[in-house]
Protein backbone atom coordinates (compact mmCIF):
# COMPACT_ATOMS: atom_id res chain seq x y z
CA UNK A 1 0.00 0.00 0.00
CA UNK A 2 1.95 3.14 -1.06
CA UNK A 3 -0.65 6.18 -0.18
CA UNK A 4 -2.90 6.04 2.64
CA UNK A 5 -5.84 7.23 2.30
CA UNK A 6 -8.16 8.84 4.84
CA UNK A 7 -11.11 6.50 3.35
CA UNK A 8 -8.41 3.21 4.47
CA UNK A 9 -7.64 4.52 7.83
CA UNK A 10 -11.99 5.32 8.39
CA UNK A 11 -13.08 1.84 7.59
CA UNK A 12 -10.16 0.70 10.22
CA UNK A 13 -11.35 3.48 12.54
CA UNK A 14 -7.76 3.99 13.00
CA UNK A 15 -7.01 8.19 13.42
CA UNK A 16 -3.28 7.81 12.95
CA UNK A 17 -1.40 6.07 10.22
CA UNK A 18 1.65 5.13 12.31
CA UNK A 19 -0.32 2.76 13.39
CA UNK A 20 -1.33 0.71 10.19
CA UNK A 21 1.99 -1.61 10.43
CA UNK A 22 1.01 -2.97 13.93
CA UNK A 23 -3.00 -3.39 13.13
CA UNK A 24 -2.21 -7.25 11.36
CA UNK A 25 -0.38 -7.82 14.98
CA UNK A 26 -3.32 -6.02 16.86
CA UNK A 27 -6.06 -7.80 15.37
CA UNK A 28 -4.53 -11.03 14.88
CA UNK A 29 -7.56 -12.88 16.96
CA UNK A 30 -10.27 -11.39 15.56
CA UNK A 31 -11.80 -13.21 12.54
CA UNK A 32 -14.70 -11.24 11.85
CA UNK A 33 -13.64 -7.10 11.70
CA UNK A 34 -17.27 -5.51 11.79
CA UNK A 35 -19.50 -7.35 10.05
CA UNK A 36 -22.45 -9.61 10.70
CA UNK A 37 -21.68 -12.38 8.69
CA UNK A 38 -25.24 -14.17 10.52
CA UNK A 39 -27.68 -11.56 9.19
CA UNK A 40 -26.05 -11.58 5.85
CA UNK A 41 -26.74 -15.48 5.41
CA UNK A 42 -30.15 -15.18 6.75
CA UNK A 43 -31.06 -11.85 4.20
CA UNK A 44 -29.49 -14.46 1.65
CA UNK A 45 -30.67 -17.67 2.21
CA UNK A 46 -34.43 -15.88 3.06
CA UNK A 47 -34.77 -14.01 -0.45
CA UNK A 48 -32.13 -15.12 -3.39
CA UNK A 49 -32.49 -18.89 -4.91
CA UNK A 50 -29.60 -20.30 -4.53
CA UNK A 51 -29.79 -21.12 -8.18
CA UNK A 52 -29.69 -17.67 -8.88
CA UNK A 53 -26.19 -17.48 -6.98
CA UNK A 54 -23.23 -18.07 -9.17
CA UNK A 55 -21.15 -15.60 -8.41
CA UNK A 56 -20.21 -13.46 -5.35
CA UNK A 57 -17.80 -10.37 -4.75
CA UNK A 58 -17.37 -8.94 -1.41
CA UNK A 59 -15.44 -5.60 -1.53
CA UNK A 60 -13.23 -4.89 1.47
CA UNK A 61 -13.48 -8.52 2.82
CA UNK A 62 -11.08 -7.91 5.46
CA UNK A 63 -10.09 -11.97 6.83
CA UNK A 64 -12.87 -13.31 4.71
CA UNK A 65 -15.61 -14.21 7.82
CA UNK A 66 -18.90 -13.38 5.41
CA UNK A 67 -17.90 -15.32 2.41
CA UNK A 68 -16.19 -18.23 4.15
CA UNK A 69 -19.34 -18.66 6.33
CA UNK A 70 -21.56 -18.14 3.71
CA UNK A 71 -19.85 -20.76 1.81
CA UNK A 72 -20.63 -23.18 4.56
CA UNK A 73 -24.30 -22.85 3.31
CA UNK A 74 -24.93 -21.68 -0.48
CA UNK A 75 -22.41 -23.17 -3.30
CA UNK A 76 -21.26 -20.21 -5.23
CA UNK A 77 -18.20 -18.76 -6.69
CA UNK A 78 -16.52 -16.14 -4.45
CA UNK A 79 -14.16 -13.15 -4.71
CA UNK A 80 -13.14 -11.31 -1.71
CA UNK A 81 -10.57 -8.28 -2.16
CA UNK A 82 -8.74 -6.11 0.40
CA UNK A 83 -5.88 -3.63 0.43
CA UNK A 84 -3.96 -5.50 3.20
CA UNK A 85 -2.64 -7.83 2.45
CA UNK A 86 -2.22 -9.46 5.58
CA UNK A 87 -5.85 -9.52 5.98
CA UNK A 88 -6.08 -11.47 2.83
CA UNK A 89 -2.93 -13.64 3.98
CA UNK A 90 -5.34 -14.72 6.94
CA UNK A 91 -8.43 -15.45 4.85
CA UNK A 92 -6.65 -18.05 2.57
CA UNK A 93 -5.87 -19.56 5.68
CA UNK A 94 -9.04 -19.67 7.66
CA UNK A 95 -10.70 -20.87 3.83
CA UNK A 96 -8.30 -23.61 4.27
CA UNK A 97 -9.74 -24.51 7.41
CA UNK A 98 -13.57 -24.77 5.83
CA UNK A 99 -14.65 -27.48 3.72
CA UNK A 100 -16.58 -25.81 1.42
CA UNK A 101 -13.92 -22.53 0.69
CA UNK A 102 -12.40 -24.49 -2.39
CA UNK A 103 -14.60 -21.87 -4.80
CA UNK A 104 -13.37 -18.93 -3.19
CA UNK A 105 -10.82 -16.54 -4.54
CA UNK A 106 -9.13 -13.72 -1.79
CA UNK A 107 -6.94 -11.07 -4.20
CA UNK A 108 -5.17 -8.20 -2.68
CA UNK A 109 -6.61 -5.10 -4.23
CA UNK A 110 -7.71 -1.28 -4.55
CA UNK A 111 -11.67 -1.70 -4.76
CA UNK A 112 -11.61 1.42 -6.06
CA UNK A 113 -9.55 0.72 -9.11
CA UNK A 114 -10.79 -3.21 -9.42
CA UNK A 115 -13.84 -2.95 -10.98
CA UNK A 116 -12.64 -3.08 -14.48
CA UNK A 117 -11.06 -6.49 -13.74
CA UNK A 118 -14.56 -7.45 -11.95
CA UNK A 119 -18.19 -7.48 -13.02
CA UNK A 120 -21.33 -9.37 -13.82
CA UNK A 121 -21.74 -10.42 -10.16
CA UNK A 122 -25.22 -11.89 -9.26
CA UNK A 123 -24.47 -10.35 -5.53
CA UNK A 124 -21.77 -7.60 -4.57
CA UNK A 125 -21.46 -7.68 -0.24
CA UNK A 126 -20.45 -4.09 1.05
CA UNK A 127 -20.00 -2.50 4.55
CA UNK A 128 -20.50 1.24 4.25
CA UNK A 129 -17.96 1.85 6.90
CA UNK A 130 -16.22 4.98 5.05
CA UNK A 131 -16.41 7.09 2.14
CA UNK A 132 -14.33 5.15 -0.25
CA UNK A 133 -17.30 5.37 -2.67
CA UNK A 134 -18.69 8.61 -1.02
CA UNK A 135 -22.75 8.35 0.24
CA UNK A 136 -24.90 5.78 0.07
CA UNK A 137 -26.49 7.18 -3.27
CA UNK A 138 -22.76 7.12 -4.58
CA UNK A 139 -21.74 3.89 -3.25
CA UNK A 140 -25.03 2.33 -4.67
CA UNK A 141 -23.84 3.83 -7.97
CA UNK A 142 -20.60 2.47 -7.63
CA UNK A 143 -21.22 -0.73 -6.81
CA UNK A 144 -24.02 -1.19 -9.78
CA UNK A 145 -20.76 -1.41 -11.79
CA UNK A 146 -20.02 -4.71 -10.35
CA UNK A 147 -23.45 -6.43 -10.93
CA UNK A 148 -25.22 -8.33 -13.38
CA UNK A 149 -28.83 -6.53 -14.37
CA UNK A 150 -30.80 -8.06 -12.14
CA UNK A 151 -28.73 -9.19 -9.24
CA UNK A 152 -28.25 -7.82 -5.46
CA UNK A 153 -26.42 -6.02 -3.10
CA UNK A 154 -25.65 -6.84 0.68
CA UNK A 155 -25.53 -3.39 1.91
CA UNK A 156 -24.49 -3.05 5.57
CA UNK A 157 -24.74 0.65 6.87
CA UNK A 158 -25.02 3.01 9.39
CA UNK A 159 -27.45 6.35 10.54
CA UNK A 160 -27.24 8.95 13.90
CA UNK A 161 -29.94 8.32 16.08
CA UNK A 162 -28.90 11.05 18.40
CA UNK A 163 -28.90 14.66 16.87
CA UNK A 164 -27.22 15.73 20.05
CA UNK A 165 -24.08 13.59 19.49
CA UNK A 166 -22.98 13.09 15.93
CA UNK A 167 -19.49 13.50 15.77
CA UNK A 168 -18.67 11.41 12.13
CA UNK A 169 -21.69 13.20 10.79
CA UNK A 170 -23.51 10.54 9.85
CA UNK A 171 -26.93 11.00 8.19
CA UNK A 172 -30.07 10.41 10.37
CA UNK A 173 -32.51 7.67 9.46
CA UNK A 174 -34.39 10.10 7.33
CA UNK A 175 -31.48 10.94 5.19
CA UNK A 176 -29.96 7.18 5.18
CA UNK A 177 -33.44 6.13 3.60
CA UNK A 178 -33.21 9.16 1.23
CA UNK A 179 -30.23 8.83 0.14
CA UNK A 180 -31.01 5.08 -0.67
CA UNK A 181 -34.30 6.11 -2.61
CA UNK A 182 -32.44 8.21 -4.93
CA UNK A 183 -30.58 5.12 -5.45
CA UNK A 184 -32.82 3.63 -7.52
CA UNK A 185 -32.61 0.42 -5.24
CA UNK A 186 -35.36 -1.37 -3.50
CA UNK A 187 -35.04 -2.65 0.04
CA UNK A 188 -36.20 -6.05 -0.13
CA UNK A 189 -35.32 -6.86 3.68
CA UNK A 190 -33.71 -5.25 6.03
CA UNK A 191 -31.94 -6.68 9.78
CA UNK A 192 -31.59 -3.78 12.58
CA UNK A 193 -28.07 -4.99 14.54
CA UNK A 194 -29.40 -5.67 17.79
CA UNK A 195 -27.67 -4.11 20.34
CA UNK A 196 -26.96 -6.77 23.20
CA UNK A 197 -25.52 -9.03 20.16
CA UNK A 198 -23.28 -5.91 19.26
CA UNK A 199 -22.14 -4.91 22.64
CA UNK A 200 -21.11 -8.40 23.45
CA UNK A 201 -19.45 -8.75 20.05
CA UNK A 202 -17.46 -5.51 20.98
CA UNK A 203 -16.98 -6.86 24.77
CA UNK A 204 -14.95 -9.55 23.24
CA UNK A 205 -13.18 -8.21 20.19
CA UNK A 206 -11.68 -5.61 22.76
CA UNK A 207 -10.58 -8.29 25.33
CA UNK A 208 -8.92 -9.66 22.53
CA UNK A 209 -7.08 -6.57 21.31
CA UNK A 210 -6.03 -5.24 24.66
CA UNK A 211 -4.37 -8.69 25.00
CA UNK A 212 -2.60 -7.94 22.03
CA UNK A 213 -1.66 -4.66 22.87
CA UNK A 214 -0.38 -5.45 26.64
CA UNK A 215 2.16 -7.75 24.20
CA UNK A 216 2.62 -5.16 21.80
CA UNK A 217 3.88 -2.68 24.30
CA UNK A 218 6.29 -5.22 26.06
CA UNK A 219 8.46 -5.67 22.61
CA UNK A 220 7.66 -1.84 21.48
CA UNK A 221 8.12 0.31 24.63
CA UNK A 222 8.60 3.48 22.64
CA UNK A 223 5.23 2.84 21.10
CA UNK A 224 2.86 2.23 24.32
CA UNK A 225 1.26 5.78 23.72
CA UNK A 226 0.42 5.01 20.21
CA UNK A 227 -0.80 1.62 21.06
CA UNK A 228 -3.31 3.28 24.15
CA UNK A 229 -4.35 5.81 22.12
CA UNK A 230 -5.41 2.96 19.57
CA UNK A 231 -7.48 1.09 22.51
CA UNK A 232 -9.19 4.13 24.00
CA UNK A 233 -10.45 5.26 20.17
CA UNK A 234 -11.40 1.67 19.89
CA UNK A 235 -13.22 1.60 22.90
CA UNK A 236 -15.05 4.94 22.40
CA UNK A 237 -15.77 4.14 18.56
CA UNK A 238 -17.60 0.71 20.21
CA UNK A 239 -19.56 3.32 22.82
CA UNK A 240 -20.43 5.33 19.95
CA UNK A 241 -21.93 2.34 17.61
CA UNK A 242 -23.86 1.25 20.68
CA UNK A 243 -25.47 4.49 21.96
CA UNK A 244 -25.74 6.82 18.88
CA UNK A 245 -25.61 5.07 16.10
CA UNK A 246 -28.21 2.42 14.23
CA UNK A 247 -26.22 -0.52 12.00
CA UNK A 248 -28.17 -2.72 9.66
CA UNK A 249 -27.96 -5.00 7.25
CA UNK A 250 -29.73 -4.25 3.88
CA UNK A 251 -30.90 -6.72 1.02
CA UNK A 252 -31.26 -4.78 -1.99
CA UNK A 253 -32.12 -5.50 -5.52
CA UNK A 254 -32.38 -2.67 -8.08
CA UNK A 255 -35.92 -1.00 -9.15
CA UNK A 256 -36.87 -1.50 -13.02
CA UNK A 257 -36.94 0.76 -15.27
CA UNK A 258 -35.16 3.45 -13.25
CA UNK A 259 -32.21 5.54 -14.13
CA UNK A 260 -29.11 5.51 -11.30
CA UNK A 261 -29.04 9.54 -9.62
CA UNK A 262 -25.36 10.02 -10.79
CA UNK A 263 -23.53 12.30 -7.56
CA UNK A 264 -26.20 13.00 -5.59
C1 LIG B 1 -14.30 -2.79 8.92
S1 LIG B 1 -13.34 -3.82 7.91
C2 LIG B 1 -14.57 -5.00 7.45
C3 LIG B 1 -14.03 -6.29 6.93
C4 LIG B 1 -15.04 -7.42 6.77
N1 LIG B 1 -16.28 -6.98 6.16
C5 LIG B 1 -15.31 -8.06 8.12
O1 LIG B 1 -16.27 -7.65 8.78
O2 LIG B 1 -14.54 -8.91 8.53
C6 LIG B 1 -13.15 -2.86 6.42
C7 LIG B 1 -12.16 -3.48 5.43
O3 LIG B 1 -12.09 -2.66 4.26
C8 LIG B 1 -10.76 -2.71 3.78
N2 LIG B 1 -10.55 -1.58 2.88
C9 LIG B 1 -10.58 -0.26 3.17
N3 LIG B 1 -10.35 0.48 2.05
C10 LIG B 1 -10.19 -0.41 1.03
C11 LIG B 1 -9.96 -0.25 -0.36
N4 LIG B 1 -9.86 0.96 -0.94
N5 LIG B 1 -9.85 -1.38 -1.12
C12 LIG B 1 -9.97 -2.61 -0.55
N6 LIG B 1 -10.21 -2.80 0.77
C13 LIG B 1 -10.32 -1.72 1.54
C14 LIG B 1 -9.92 -2.66 5.05
O4 LIG B 1 -8.62 -3.14 4.84
C15 LIG B 1 -10.75 -3.54 5.99
O5 LIG B 1 -10.32 -4.88 5.95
Amino acid sequence: MNEVRDDFLDSLDLDDSEIIPFIPEILKNLWGLGSMPEYVIHLVEKHIPSNKLKRIIDLGCGKGSVLIQLSEKIKFEGIGIDLMSEFIDEAKRYASRHSYSENLKFEVGDIKKMVEHYCDFDLVIYAHDSDIFGNVTQSLCELEKYMLDQSWIVFEGLYNINQLNNPENLPNKEEFHLQLEKSGFEVINQIVWDKDELRKTNQTNTKLIRDRITHLIQSHPDKEKLFNTYLENQIEECQELEENIECLTLLLKRKRNTTMAKNT
